[in-house]
């Protein structure tokens, strides 16, 4: 019998998930046939408001568009308020355990209380609607209570992950002009306490903005203290009153603002809107992981990323589930620990990302073997393409060959899924993200904008969740995304379409990265690399790894007089990790004469990916100097011997 390629085997939806599916077959049809009208019923059945909007999409503006004109609302209010007033009262919103295994478990009820405390307190600091606040934290419920506080009073907070220095905390913190900072001491990874605060403190050498600086008590390690700056959480809370009136929000305020790599060496401050955000992020949610009330959902992303504002914290709580969040190591104290607690908690919808998945299965089967993950209902991925192997993996393994795994293709930019199956109606295909949501229009287009079965992935219409402007630079959001299609938002990404019409992501085809499912732009890693006295230029691409999906890789040219060697290699690369964070580290460092630039003086990265992946170097008639390819190619050839 022929064999069947795993990309090409078929399977189709569970019975007994479609049959008491949230997602009903005919809701592309309906979404098809009038498109604003899908995203004015799902706005009103999934959104309180508190004053109605008067119409669905104003384009007069494009691509400054605004989505449910002049209605009012606050994303607290439906996060906690609505459901601890119902029969959801006592139902647990948040379980939390940490590495050393601290437990916590709030009801929508004691979640309530703390958001409108922390509200109270982040008022008594002098925080007005409108003012940023960042959060510098780990994913402790704490954070979770701070970001619905921020939303209360309608200050659109600004969060950066716990794993990036204190050089890119202070650069966003100066960007977007925070007044408060919310840290924590510190958090455990691997069983040792990670020095948050003092990142923080070393950040705030050089913020002029930030006026107060609160702190949670976490690992409970020794913090340097500013007067007058800084003050304890817990010090705060106590003082704190219980109820803070929800600010009524307009539907097109700020809800938050966060950073993320592009093109250049300076990271977007993407600006995300309240109301079409809390309609995407939910109407996504309940449609693609199907979410019932008895569900525990677990999404493993930091709350750091877009995913984890998205899809571990608003979207969850928005629809009155009950999430689960672990701050530390996966593989601590042993490679079982995600499944122990997948198994403990009774884990019904799982999301990750293919390099957890890739990492997994690289430590092997008899570790997920030892739980009982019968629980498990869906199955999701995202934040890079998923290779066959590792969906065929996680499928047997984790979902019991039963569960469903969507395969959700999206941005920060777009705040929400946009290309996704559905779990009831979707027949899969191991590696593509499938089908655009409904309501979502997309294509695949070539260079001259003609829809094409292999080219740049496109947005066509406007969608509720998107990015409203680059914060403090509308012209940068313009050029960035609708310059080289005209009416179309490009994604920076390449897809191409199968004879299923599904869409495969095939990556980034700008000079953006992505390391384990992290966005990295090359010019970051080249501009923290010049600064080098050592390095005259340096070109940095993104090289195939088998867990981290890609890896960085550093072409550098060095000044007349030094010479390349271990110890500056190590130089360099700890510099890049002090300079972005340990994530932009260059696995490889190879130091080389020349770089292939077009006689424009572009660099070529296409070259220099086909040396550092070992195949057969492309086209490099356009090169400045066609000569340049060899000797780069036997420098890097010097580096593996
Ligand atoms: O290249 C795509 C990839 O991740 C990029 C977006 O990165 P970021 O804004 O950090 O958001 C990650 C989490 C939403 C995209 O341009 N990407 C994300 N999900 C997928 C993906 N590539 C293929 N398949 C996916 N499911």
């Amino acid at each position: 019998m022929e064999k069947i390629a795993l990309e090409d085997r078929i399977f189709n939806p569970p019975a007994d998930i479609t049959e008491q599916a949230n997602a009903k077959a005919g809701i592309y049809e309906l979404a098809k046939k009038d498109r604003l009208g899908f995203w004015d019923a799902q706005a009103k059945e999934l959104v309180t408001w508190f004053k109605p909007y008067d119409k669905v999409l104003e384009d007069s503006n494009a691509p400054f568009f605004k989505w449910f004109i002049n209605g009012k609302l606050n994303v607290s209010y439906n996060c906690v308020d609505r459901h601890a007033k119902s029969n959801r009262h006592n139902k647990a919103a948040i379980m939390y355990e940490s590495e050393i295994g601290k437990k916590v478990c709030l009801t929508y009820g004691m979640l309530s209380r703390e958001v409108n405390k922390f509200a109270n307190a982040l008022a008594g600091l002098g925080v007005k609607k409108g003012d940023r606040v960042a959060l510098y934290m780990p994913m402790i419920p704490e954070a979770v209570v701070a970001m619905l506080a921020c939303t209360r009073i309608g200050a659109p907070h600004s969060l950066v992950f716990g794993g990036f220095s204190p050089e890119s905390l202070r650069d966003r913190i100066n960007d977007c002009g925070a007044k408060v900072l919310i840290t924590a001491d510190g958090n455990f990874r691997r069983g040792n306490p990670f020095p948050l605060k003092q990142n923080g403190d070393k950040a705030l050498e050089d913020t002029p903005t930030i006026e107060k600086c609160v702190v949670v008590k976490n690992a409970g390690n020794d913090v340097a203290w500013v007067e007058g700056r800084d003050v304890w959480y817990h010090d705060v809370m106590a003082a704190a009153g219980n109820y803070y009136e929800p600010e009524a929000m307009d539907s097109e305020d700020v809800l938050f603002i966060l950073y993320t790599s592009g093109t250049t060496g300076k990271p977007k401050g993407v600006v995300h809107s309240t109301g079409g955000y809390l309609v995407q992020i939910q109407s996504t949610l309940k449609y693609v992981f199907d979410i019932k009330d008895e569900d525990v959902y677990w999404c493993t992303a930091d709350i750091g990323w877009i995913t984890g504002h998205s899809y571990v914290v608003y979207a969850p709580l928005a629809l009155g589930a009950t999430l689960f969040m672990y701050d530390g190591t996966i593989d601590y104290p042993d490679k079982d620990r995600m499944w122990d607690m997948a198994e403990r908690y009774g884990v019904s919808k799982f999301y990750t990302a293919p390099t957890a998945i890739r990492t997994f299965m690289k430590w092997g089967t008899e570790y997920p073997k030892k739980h009982d993950l019968s629980a498990i209902k869906v199955l999701g991925s995202v934040g890079e393409p998923i290779n066959p192997e590792a969906w065929m993996w996680y499928y047997e393994h984790i979902g019991g060959s039963k569960a469903p795994i969507m395969d959700t293709w999206w941005q920060t930019e777009t705040g929400a899924f946009m290309i996704t199956p559905l779990p009831g109606i979707t027949p899969l295909k191991p590696g593509t993200a499938t089908n655009p949501f409904p309501g979502i229009e997309v294509d695949i287009i070539d260079e001259n904008g003609n829809s094409a079965d292999v080219g740049y992935l496109v947005i066509k219409s406007a969608w509720p969740a998107m990015i409203r402007t680059i914060f403090g630079d509308p012209d940068r959001y313009v050029d960035q995304y609708w310059k080289r299609f005209g009416k179309y938002y490009f994604a920076g990404d390449g897809a191409k379409r199968d004879n299923m019409g599904y869409i495969w992501v095939t990556g980034r085809v700008d000079d953006v990265l992505n390391v384990s499912g992290h966005r990295l732009g090359t010019a970051e890693v080249e501009s923290a690399l010049v600064e080098c006295p050592e390095v005259a230029e340096s070109a940095v691409i993104g090289k195939k790894h088998d867990i981290k999906g890609e890896s960085v890789c550093a072409f550098v040219i060095l000044k007349e007089g030094f010479k390349g060697s271990q110890e500056l290699i190590d130089k360099l690369r700890k510099h890049v990790g002090v300079k972005i964070g340990p994530i932009a580290r260059p696995d490889d460092i190879i130091f080389t004469a020349e770089l292939p630039k077009t006689r424009s003086g572009k660099i070529m990265r296409r070259l220099l990916r086909d040396i550092a992946e070992g195949r057969a170097i492309g086209d490099a008639t356009t090169l400045a100097d066609p000569g340049a390819m060899k000797d780069i190619a036997a420098q890097y050839a010097g580096k593996e011997d």
